[in-house]
């Protein structure tokens, strides 16, 4: 056999295996492209009804201490079962139920128990986000409650009324418990929030609205998939665990406590008509007068309540949008009415007095697809960042400087307290973020002082709340003494 023919063979067999490669990648392709990803599996199962399901709202939580200065509480962290598809069931966690948990109600100056026992086959925490509490019972990584165990967090309500909520917080698995279904609620009330002239009917006028976004395998599991990247968006959105609600409300003013209960997404809400609305609080409680706007954007972790004044609205329908996707449907009865009455200031926002020269600390955030530091580090159990004295007011410069910018920010939270916004990247920050604030956040390049003051001392984190990025190195711990 001459070399030439032995070449020739060989250059065909090439050239064949070529062309099956091709062939097949094109099949491939062409199956994937009749293929339905699982979301558009599940999307078929649900009900084309104009309608959807009834927004559930979660009840609230029963006081078991009959003095009305003290209150206790229990929480089962529990698994569940959901069928978010008809048919299809979800395994889901829960407090005290299938999905999400009940609102704790509170009013300042009670002194609370909570008992929370963990009826899961793992380790978890309840960690009480925005509340201004010492260390220990703060409930962060620091707190786990092992299987079959009980925790019990005591404190004394200290700040002003707010949306507050809880969530786990064990290390590595805070994601995906919250992804699964544990948060919840805690409403604090005062003496302004009772006398202010505004709704406060529970699933009435006042609702609350916790949104998150979710993704699901075909057999209906949550799929929480991280990649190199990220944590992937999810293509369904639930409220209060409702996919594809509405909610039936008379025509007056309604408030809405909104909550993005999301890990990862952020979340710029408006009304499908464009109507304006008032914002008249934010993370640690109201703001000093209503803020009025069409549009109401919340990074994971952060609350509003909003003021929506549907008296005037003609036509019965009207849709809560997320960007383009439909996030709850309104569905309206009784007579229209004039304008209702706002009152045109809330409460008065005490400022955090700053010394002459404060203690500034520096905190500078990157991240990189689904990994990240603060000020250059990753997350250590061990290590304790900062040192903070209590009682003492300092300046914190939070500064993102993410260089491949595929986050459109970070939102930098902390715990035991409530700060203030001194600036954002230089100049005063908008009347939405003159409140008390436990969450801010950071967009690209960008950079806020805020102003923070400690009143309980402990260990305490510092993170992005971005679930995946706090898991992934976005985290830190300080001390207060
Ligand atoms: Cu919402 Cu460290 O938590
Ligand atoms: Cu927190
Ligand atoms: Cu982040």
């Amino acid at each position: 056999m001459d070399i030439k023919k032995i070449k020739n063979q060989y250059f065909s067999i090439f050239y064949y295996i070529l062309l099956l490669l091709l062939v097949g990648m094109l099949l491939f392709q062409g199956v994937k492209a009749i293929t339905p990803s699982p979301a558009q599996q599940l999307r078929a199962i649900l009900p084309d009804e104009e309608k959807g399901n009834p927004l559930a709202i979660p009840a609230l939580l029963e006081d078991g201490d009959p003095d009305p200065m003290k209150v206790f509480f229990q929480l089962d962290a529990q698994p569940g079962q959901m069928e978010f598809f008809p048919g299809v069931v979800t395994e889901t966690l829960g407090y005290n139920g299938d999905y999400l948990g009940p609102v704790l109600r509170v009013k300042k100056g009670q002194e609370v128990q909570i008992q929370v026992n963990n009826q899961l086959t793992a380790p978890t925490t309840a960690h009480w986000h925005g509340m201004d509490v010492d260390g220990e019972n703060d409930g962060g990584p620091h707190q786990g409650i092992m299987p079959g165990e009980s925790w019990t967090a005591r404190f004394t309500i200290d700040q002003p009324a707010a949306t507050l909520w809880y969530h786990p917080h064990f290390h590595l698995s805070t994601g995906a418990q919250v992804y699964h279904g544990l948060a919840g609620l805690i409403y604090i009330e005062d003496e302004a929030s009772e006398g202010l002239n505004i709704p406060r009917d529970y699933g009435e006028n006042d609702i609350p609205l916790v949104i998150q976004d979710r993704n699901f395998n075909s057999d209906g599991s949550f799929y929480h998939n991280m990649t190199r990247m990220g944590l992937e968006p999810g293509e369904f959105l639930l409220v209060n665990g409702t996919m594809n609600p509405y909610l039936a409300l008379n025509r007056e003013l309604v408030r809405l406590r909104v909550l993005n209960g999301s890990n990862y997404e952020n979340m710029d809400l408006a009304f499908s008509d464009g109507r304006f609305f008032h914002q008249i609080a934010s993370d640690g409680g109201f703001l000093e007068a209503p803020v009025e706007k069409d549009s109401l954007f919340l990074s994971p972790g952060e609350r509003a309540e909003i003021l929506v004044d549907f008296s005037q609205v003609t036509s019965d329908h009207l849709t809560l949008m997320a960007g383009g996707e439909l996030v709850l449907d309104f569905y309206l009865s009784g007579e229209t009415a004039s304008a209702a009455e706002i009152p045109a200031l809330l409460v008065a926002v005490p400022e955090i007095e700053i010394g002459e020269n404060p203690t500034t600390r520096i905190f500078t955030l990157e991240s990189e697809g689904i990994n990240g530091t603060i000020n250059g580090k990753a997350f250590d159990m061990e290590r304790i960042d900062e040192v903070v004295p209590k009682g003492e007011a300092e300046l914190w410069v939070i500064r993102n400087t993410d260089r491949n910018r595929i986050m459109p920010g970070h939102p930098f939270h902390l715990h035991g307290t409530q700060f203030q916004v001194v600036s954002r990247d230089g100049t005063p920050p908008p009347p939405e973020e003159g409140g008390f604030k436990d969450t801010i956040f950071v967009a690209n390049g960008e950079e806020v002082v805020i102003k923070v003051l400690f009143h309980n001392e402990g260990l305490f984190m510092y993170h992005c709340h971005m679930l995946e990025h706090e898991e992934h190195g976005m985290m830190g711990q300080f001390m207060v003494e």
